[in-house]
Formats: C-alpha cells, structure tokens, sequence
C-alpha cells in the first residue's frame, strides 16, 4: 500500500536519489534552483509517498521564496517543487496524492500563494494554477512563460510585477 507521509521521515540522500531519477544529475542549473536558493524547504508543506516496502516513491517540497517589486517592497510567495515521483511509478496517482495534501494543508494555513514552474495541463487540470497573473513576473534564470504558474489559496490577489528569489526573513 502507496502511503503520504511528512517529508521530515526521508533521509537527504533517498530524497536527492528519487531528484536525480526524475529530473537528471544536473538538475541543480534549472531556474527554479536560482530562485529559492539558500532557502530550506518547509516541512510543513512538504510531502513524501512511500510504496508497500517502505520505499520512497514520490517528493514534493515547498520553500519560502517572494517576489520583490519595484518599489522595494517583497511580496511573500510559496514555491512548490521539485514535484518527482519514481519513473516506473509514475501515473499511478502519486503526484496527484502530494499535491492534493499540499493544496490542503496551504489553504488551512491560509499560506502566501503559491508559485511553481510546471506544466499547466496538470497544474491548471487538478488545481486550478495558471500563468495568467504571473506575466508581469521576471526570474534569475529562463523560464517559458507559460510554465510559470500560481495559485491563491489565502483569499488575497497575487503581486503584479517583480523579481522572483528567497525569502528573506527579518530579524525580530
Ligand atoms: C509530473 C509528475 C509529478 C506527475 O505525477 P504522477 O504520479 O506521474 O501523475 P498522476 O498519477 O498524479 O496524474 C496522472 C494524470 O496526470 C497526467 N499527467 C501526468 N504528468 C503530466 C504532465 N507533465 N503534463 C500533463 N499531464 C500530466 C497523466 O496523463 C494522467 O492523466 P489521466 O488521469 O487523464 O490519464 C510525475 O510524472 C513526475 O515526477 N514527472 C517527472 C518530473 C517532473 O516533470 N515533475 C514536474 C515538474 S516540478
């Protein structure tokens, strides 16, 4: 039996093992890399599938990134990804599973958006992410624009125009 668990159960090296199969070794120069980085990701919105032996089968983390616009002023976002399940598991329902819980768990939450760079025939499909309000949004790296994709969860309207990059948290 597939079961979800928090992504805190994984080890490091299983989690960058199921990245590597998924995406490739050098998965580390993709965009999405120089947008969260030195970010960690949020265990509290990060998820792992685990298959009948206990194996890890899928990955899905989020990170705390946002959006800087012009006037200084930095929007809070959630970034979303890698979203990776095993080659030989995939479409039996995994991502669906982590993305179902994550889209959960953000709107209790009441979280920032969310962002991600995806396919929209399976982002905008089950959730309902688009590109539409994200055009105006620029990032450290190429990006196809129509992959550029967010979602609000908070009841709040996404930020119109700025640069992606982590969020910086301020000191109390
Ligand atoms: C993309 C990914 C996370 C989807 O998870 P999955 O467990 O394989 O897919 P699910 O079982 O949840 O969803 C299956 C459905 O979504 C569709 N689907 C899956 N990936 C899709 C994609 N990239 N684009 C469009 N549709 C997709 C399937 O065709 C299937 O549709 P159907 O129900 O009509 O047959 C997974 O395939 C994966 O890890 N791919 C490689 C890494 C990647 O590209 N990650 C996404 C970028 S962050």
């Amino acid at each position: 039996m597939t079961r979800i668990l928090p992504l805190t159960t994984q080890s490091g090296s299983d989690i960058d093992a199921l990245l590597d199969a998924a995406f490739g070794t050098d998965r580390r120069s993709r965009t999405a890399y120089l947008i969260r980085e030195p970010m960690h990701w949020l265990p509290e919105l990060s998820y792992a599938v685990v298959d009948h032996r206990g194996a890890l089968a899928g990955t899905l983390q989020s990170w705390p990134v946002a959006l800087r616009t012009g006037d200084g002023a930095s929007a809070p976002l959630v970034m979303v990804g890698p979203v990776a399940v095993r080659p030989d598991d995939q479409k039996n329902g995994m991502g669906r599973l982590m993305m179902d819980a994550l889209v959960r768990d953000a709107r209790k939450l009441a979280c920032p958006p969310l962002m991600m760079i995806g396919d929209p025939e399976y982002y905008g499909r089950f959730w309902g992410f688009s590109a539409q309000g994200t055009r105006e949004w620029r990032a450290p790296g190429p990006v196809e624009a129509r992959r550029l994709l967010a979602l609000v969860v908070d009841g709040s309207t996404l930020p119109r125009e700025g640069m992606l990059g982590p969020r910086v948290l301020s000191k109390a």
